[in-house]
């Protein structure tokens, strides 16, 4: 296995080749795996022409899934096209055709387009998430990543201490409000009841590298004691600073890559396509983290 990182010297987003994650891995490939993610945040692995169960029996060797379903999205089981294990964060159906423009379902994964953390809305958030590309689009539809241990790090004195102990809510009421989609509206009363916001530090520490990171994410609706609308200021001036090209990785996709990365220590966001038109199937499995300590 070779591990190359995308810049001499930099801590952020490494190539991983010379490995078939088709095949059991042995312990030791396993550690090279787990200390390299810890280290670098985002791993790109390419050529890796996966079977939804083989990403799951992948995953399965840095923890346990999280289960998608009713706290995650607002397809019903009937409709889901993969299983419970993978999260489908594709355009299509389960007949595979693209969905329409005014299907809730589109509008609900367009809050993937804003920066985030995944199932920060969660109690027990993710840990690692792995995302392997089926199909892509032509244009657009890339991934960014953005290292929020550096953006940490950087931080101005006066705001690194202002938010050391600041606690935020996370729900995907919040992200998708951004949108002008009103969950509250389309969703009935024991549907919403799924999205009830949870607290999260808005500093998180590492205990695999010591480091800190700005636990930030668009789901983040309210700083605990603060007003909404400042809250909002607050957050939209964080994440503008930490979104910047210097804290930035930007991934164009290949057919059957996989990208694994850390939750805690990154955040993400796809960019626009032509989603009315163009199929863009990609499956990703999601390993869970620890409850945060409020
Ligand atoms: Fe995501």
């Amino acid at each position: 296995m070779i591990i190359k990182p995308l810049k001499k010297n930099s801590e952020f987003v490494a190539f991983v080749s010379d490995i078939n994650l088709k095949k059991k891995l042995n312990k030791s490939e396993i550690g090279i795996i787990q200390k390299n993610i810890d280290r670098f945040g985002v791993l790109v692995f390419r050529n890796q022409s996966l079977t939804d169960d083989e990403q799951v029996n992948f995953s399965e060797y840095f923890g346990n899934i999280e289960h998608s379903g009713k706290k995650s999205n607002i397809t019903k089981d009937s409709d889901r096209r993969l299983s419970t294990k993978l999260a489908d964060v594709s355009n299509i159906d389960k007949k595979s055709i693209v969905f329409k423009k005014n299907d809730p379902r589109r509008i609900f994964n367009l809050g993937n387009r804003l920066w985030h953390s995944d199932s920060s809305f969660k109690k027990i958030p993710a840990k690692y998430s792995l995302l392997s590309s089926k199909t892509i689009v032509k244009k657009g539809g890339n991934t960014e990543f953005s290292d929020m241990r550096l953006a940490y790090e950087n931080l101005e004195d006066d705001i690194r201490n202002k938010i050391e102990t600041l606690y935020c809510e996370h729900s995907l009421i919040y992200s998708r409000q951004r949108l002008g989609f009103d969950m509250e509206k389309e969703l009935s009363k024991n549907e919403i009841k799924n999205f009830k916001p949870v607290l999260q530090p808005l500093v998180r520490k590492i205990e695999e590298n010591n480091r800190k990171t700005i636990y930030l994410s668009s789901h983040i609706g309210k700083i605990k004691g603060w007003l909404r609308p400042d809250t909002m200021c607050f957050v939209d001036d964080l994440i503008e600073y930490a979104t910047q090209k210097k804290f930035k990785y930007v991934h164009k996709w290949k057919v059957n890559d996989l990208i694994m990365w850390d939750n805690r220590q990154t955040m993400h966001r796809v960019r626009s396509f032509d989603d009315v038109n163009e199929t863009r199937d990609m499956r990703r499995t999601t390993i869970e983290g620890k409850e945060a300590l409020i």
